[in-house]
């Protein structure tokens, strides 16, 4: 299947799936259906088809992850998502509470830790010298004292991926809660929550799912779900929002517990029309294609492939170091019309499902003919 003409390229090799996914071709005519004619075509408040989004969307993460849809909330990012959870945990709300973070996890992530938990609150980072897909660097720091372990999913910038199984059953029998950080894994690493069941898991649809930003989300295990007090709350939060007794006030009993004021609706109707695209194809499937491009790369360059070399420790992007060829490749790159970043490792390219081996043959020649 030619997944290319599904989306819009505007005429690029575009291999900067870490960042921004594509939009599909057809996202604006399902925005349009879904938000804006409910809108213009009739005289009457358009909430009852808006809020069928948010339910379609969470039923697109239910289908993506093999969960109900009442475990989801919609959320603005992972940023905002993390607040919320710490806020609403009282056992972080003691002296002494010990957080597991890597100097790895994006930094967005370690500010909301600073700036929500108490002051004596000890973030213990894993240095990022450390191996993060190795289970023995994770074993090590999983120690009893840690009462919250955050694990990301996929490392963009080093391409690695966390040993997510192991960690999640280590912190299971030493009782750590665990969150999970999706924002780069979601739709190109498969996770199902029946097997894999962290109590809380953030992600977003901005990068493999293709959605834009703003439709991000919140799953909580519902084992969890009693304990959680959000502190941050609206009457969508409400068990019955439309109640409408300023002194009364229940929490939804559900994950939308964790939604707030009145909410947005634009970025969900973009996102769910592309989460539901992608669940279709399958994780899977995309995984196996991204990696096969990927060794198609790996197999030119392996001196520079700086990445992990085993499947089982990559995530869906590669990095290659060209040390003080660098700046030069990046030229030709940007004058051959594909896009790609780099970082403190080198540069950053991640295919996805509307990459072909084409696409792979053209970055190819244009790194071999850089001057
Ligand atoms: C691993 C990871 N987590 C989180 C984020 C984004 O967090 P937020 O949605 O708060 O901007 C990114 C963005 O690139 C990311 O790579």
């Amino acid at each position: 299947m030619n997944f290319k003409n599904d989306f819009i390229l505007s005429n690029t090799n575009y291999l900067l799936n870490h960042s921004v996914g594509r939009p599909l071709i057809t996202a604006q005519s399902a925005f349009q259906d879904a938000f804006l004619d409910p809108w213009q075509n009739s005289g009457r408040e358009p909430w009852g088809a808006w809020l069928t989004i948010i339910d379609d969307f969470r039923n697109a993460l239910g289908k993506m992850f093999n969960a109900p849809m009442t475990e989801f909330c919609p959320q603005v990012n992972l940023s905002s998502a993390l607040t919320k959870v710490l806020m609403s945990l009282e056992v972080l709300q003691k002296k002494s509470v010990v957080i597991l973070l890597s100097e790895s996890d994006f930094p967005s992530m370690g500010f909301a830790f600073k700036k929500t938990l108490l002051e004596h609150c000890e973030l213990r980072f894993i240095a990022k010298e450390c191996d993060i897909t190795d289970i023995d660097v994770w074993q090590s720091h999983l120690s009893e004292d840690v009462d919250l372990a955050f694990i990301s999913h996929a490392y963009s910038n080093t391409g690695e991926q966390a040993p997510l199984d192991d960690i999640l059953s280590r912190c299971q029998n030493l009782n750590i809660l665990t969150i999970l950080d999706i924002a780069q894994s979601a739709g190109i690493l498969p996770l199902d929550l029946q097997k894999q069941r962290p109590d809380f898991m953030l992600g977003s649809s901005v990068k493999w799912l293709c959605g834009g930003p703003g439709a991000a989300y919140l799953w909580v295990n519902p084992k969890r779900l009693e304990e959680c007090k959000p502190k941050d709350v609206g009457w969508f939060s409400h068990e019955n929002p439309f109640e409408f007794d300023i002194h009364h006030f229940d929490y939804h009993n559900s994950a939308l517990k964790f939604w707030g004021g009145t909410p947005s609706i634009t970025p969900f109707a973009i996102a769910t029309h592309s989460i539901e695209y992608f669940s279709d194809i399958g994780a899977l499937t995309s995984r196996k294609h991204n990696q096969k491009l990927i060794d198609l790369v790996a197999k030119e360059f392996d001196s520079e492939f700086v990445s992990p070399k085993d499947q089982s420790k990559r995530s869906g992007t590669l990095i290659l170091d060209f040390k003080d060829r660098q700046e030069s490749i990046l030229l030709a790159l940007h004058n051959n019309n594909i896009s790609v970043d780099s970082r403190s490792l080198g540069i950053r390219i991640s295919p996805h499902i509307y990459n072909d081996e084409n696409d792979i043959d053209q970055l190819i020649s244009a790194i071999k003919n850089a001057s």
